[in-house]
């Protein structure tokens, strides 16, 4: 993939903590155009433009705002190079301990958000640009008190799958990756695992941002990456 140029940027959704503020500095170390969102992003005055490097407020469980930013992102760029979806939430219980409410907030904020952005978004793609989403292990094999966890990951992996069916004679690329353990907020309170276990953060966002210099040519497809240890 071909550096951003000015006018065509790459877009970091989820750029607040953990992975995605990671992959947005570390965009900015290589020299790419790249801008955030999140909940805690910067606030935009009526009419102010973009800055490269930033991360702007964004609460992606409200479609509202989805929409409101991508109308927004569009008047000041039509084109994107690309897109890291880097948002989403854990949710680790047993299954008899999740209540409707928070399963349905889970996959309000996994799932239907990353459609959404999506759909909206797809007009601003072109030949050649990408889209990056994060699965995880959990994508493909099943945890203990992972049930909604497990069952979003897999929904995005499969989401994914066919999505890039779908882009593949637009020219535009669907990459899904699939990290393991990434030291993060996600791992925060969670006994039993060593941090000195996990991939430190800004290795995998620093990994994760080379993606975005790849030639056009190359075109990575499924992708999974594990710390020393191997699945935790
Ligand atoms: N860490 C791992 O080991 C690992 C492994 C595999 C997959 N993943 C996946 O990677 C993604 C990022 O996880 P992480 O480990 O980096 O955790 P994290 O530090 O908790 O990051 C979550 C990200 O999502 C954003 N976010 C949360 N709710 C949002 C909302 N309503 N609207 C907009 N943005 C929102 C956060 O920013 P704000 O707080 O500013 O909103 C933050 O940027 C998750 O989907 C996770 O499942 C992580």
């Amino acid at each position: 993939m071909v550096l951003s140029s000015e006018n065509q940027p790459i877009l970091v959704a989820g750029a607040g903590s953990g992975i995605g503020k990671s992959v947005l500095e570390n965009l900015n170390v290589l020299g790419q155009n790249a801008l955030g969102i999140s909940r805690t992003g910067l606030v935009r005055k009526l009419g102010e433009k973009f800055e490269f490097g930033s991360n702007f407020q964004c609460n992606l469980s409200r479609p509202s705002e989805i929409l409101d930013f991508v109308s927004s992102l569009q008047k000041q760029f039509p084109i994107l190079a690309g897109i890291y979806f880097t948002f989403g939430s854990g949710l680790f219980r047993p299954v008899g301990q999740i209540s409707l409410e928070e399963w349905n907030a889970h996959f309000v904020l996994n799932l239907n958000s990353l459609f959404l952005l999506t759909k909206e978004i797809l007009p601003l793609m072109r030949p050649g640009s990408f889209l990056c989403y994060l699965s995880s292990t959990a994508g493909y094999q099943g945890f203990p008190e992972s049930t909604a966890y497990c069952a979003s990951r897999h929904a995005i992996a499969g989401f994914a799958k066919a999505l890039r069916e779908e882009l593949k004679p637009k020219g535009i690329r669907v990459i899904t990756v699939y990290p393991g353990a990434v030291y993060t907020d996600i791992w925060k309170g969670r006994e039993g695992f060593e941090q000195d276990d996990m991939i430190p953060v800004n290795d995998f966002g620093k990994w994760l941002a080379t993606l975005s210099t790849l030639p056009d040519a190359v075109y990575p497809d499924e992708i999974r990456l594990l710390p020393r240890k191997g699945i935790l």
